[in-house]
């Protein structure tokens, strides 16, 4: 059970809705830490690196149009098997089809207005981290907390 790191944005819905102290309490309450901690305005380059995966999509276009229509919130989440635990937080990726308890499965509207992204898997994360963080912007610190969690 190694700490990882992993690259989570709150996106334009949550922010414009409200609830970025939300998401972060459901991943704070988790026993997650926040190493690092941004709001930003993406523009279509950062948006087209961070989601480059899907470029041949149907969707992708719009996908673009909706994630640099407002600014999101970038975190970086560590922890013991961050991020997979991440991803079981944030439900799957239709809201519709979330569990209830997940942050898409309680908040999340339309599978493209679902509130949060997180990486996929360690390479995603470490790619992704860099596109949104430099190394000074990390912040590796241990709370007492942490004696319980790791
Ligand atoms: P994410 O990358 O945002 O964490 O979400 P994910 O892994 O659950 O979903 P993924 O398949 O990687 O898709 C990335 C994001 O693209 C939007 N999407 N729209 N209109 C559509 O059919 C569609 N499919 C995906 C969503 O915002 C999704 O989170
Ligand atoms: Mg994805």
């Amino acid at each position: 059970m190694g700490s990882e790191s992993t690259l989570v944005l709150v996106k334009p819905d949550g922010v414009n809705r409200g609830i970025i102290g939300d998401v972060i309490s459901r991943l704070e309450s988790a026993g997650l830490k926040i190493s690092g901690l941004k709001l930003l305005q993406m523009d279509s380059e950062l948006a087209g690196k961070h989601y480059q995966e899907h470029k041949e999509k149907p969707f992708f276009g719009s996908l673009i149009e909706f994630i640099t229509s407002s600014p999101v919130v970038a975190i970086v989440i560590s922890g013991p098997d961050a991020i997979q635990k991440t991803r079981t937080i944030m439900g799957s990726t239709n809201p519709l089809e979330s569990a209830p308890g997940t942050i898409r499965g309680d908040l999340g509207l339309t599978v493209e207005k679902n509130i949060i992204h997180g990486s996929a898997n360690s390479e995603d994360a470490e790619r992704e981290i860099s596109l949104y963080f430099k190394e000074d912007e990390i912040i590796e610190y241990s709370r007492s907390i942490d004696n319980w969690i790791e």
